[in-house]
């Protein structure tokens, strides 16, 4: 599945709102608020919505100082709707409310994905739509997840594609980003970025392995003299 990142790209993030002058982030799922907090750096407006009532209070606590974060306590199915009444302008959403055991929201309701989706797929605006924990919904989540409470990827790719003028859909660093056709060029260039760069630390890594692997065999058959033995066979401590 590639890296796991904790929170949003940021770089990308960055490079969609500068380039469009995106002005808000609305984040479903507040839980200790360190996303918002990230997001009220750059974004003149973060507005984030967290259904457990303990989680709510305990973020609002620590982070309620900052003027530019709107905290909204209940659930996103219905927050979500009333945000997007009057947005003004195309946000950046941060989807990443589910339950995740402890104090979190959502056992017996685990996941509002789909139906965050579709409030957002009647916006008059073109949103860009991050949703993080990608690997939860490309195949089953683990117990004690309930299965049948879960979107997968069809689900999801379907939802995001049903909008007139489609959307441009990719999944890297475990979160699925689908932004409006206008801005393929810009994830699109990132995402290669990111995978050239895996790509070649993987072929030096391979190719370190694979040498190490030959020198270990030819160390049981050939006497080298000390010196290159120590060359030979430290390749795989290098
Ligand atoms: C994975 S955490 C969010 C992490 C956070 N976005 C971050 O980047 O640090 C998921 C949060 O979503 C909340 N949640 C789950 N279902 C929800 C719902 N239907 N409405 C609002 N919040 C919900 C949980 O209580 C939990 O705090």
């Amino acid at each position: 599945m590639g890296i796991v990142r904790m929170g949003p790209p940021t770089e990308l993030v960055c490079e969609l709102r500068r380039t469009f002058r995106i002005t808000k982030f609305i984040e479903s799922g507040t839980f200790l608020g360190d996303t918002a907090y990230w997001a009220s750096k750059l974004f003149e407006k973060v507005v984030t919505i967290e259904r457990s009532d303990s989680i709510y209070r305990q973020t609002k606590q620590k982070y309620g100082y900052i003027n530019n974060i709107e905290f909204l306590y209940g659930d996103t199915k219905h927050k979500l709707p009333e945000i997007l009444s009057n947005i003004g302008a195309p946000a950046i959403f941060w989807l990443d409310a589910h339950w995740c055991g402890g104090q979190s929201y959502g056992k017996g309701d685990e996941c509002p994905l789909i139906q965050e989706i579709e409030t957002i797929n009647k916006s008059s605006y073109d949103n860009f739509i991050f949703i993080d924990d990608a690997r939860l919904f490309m195949s089953p989540p683990p117990r004690p997840h309930l299965i049948d409470q879960w979107p997968d990827i069809s689900m999801i790719s379907n939802s995001l594609t049903s909008v007139h003028n489609g959307r441009y859909i990719v999944i890297i660093e475990d979160v699925i980003i689908a932004v409006p056709i206008f801005a393929k060029s810009i994830v699109a260039q990132y995402c290669q970025q990111i995978n050239t760069k895996l790509w070649e630390n993987c072929d030096t890594t391979n190719f370190r392995k694979g040498l190490a692997l030959i020198c270990q065999d030819l160390k049981k058959c050939v006497r080298f003299p000390k010196k290159i033995a120590n060359n030979l066979f430290n390749l795989d401590r290098k």
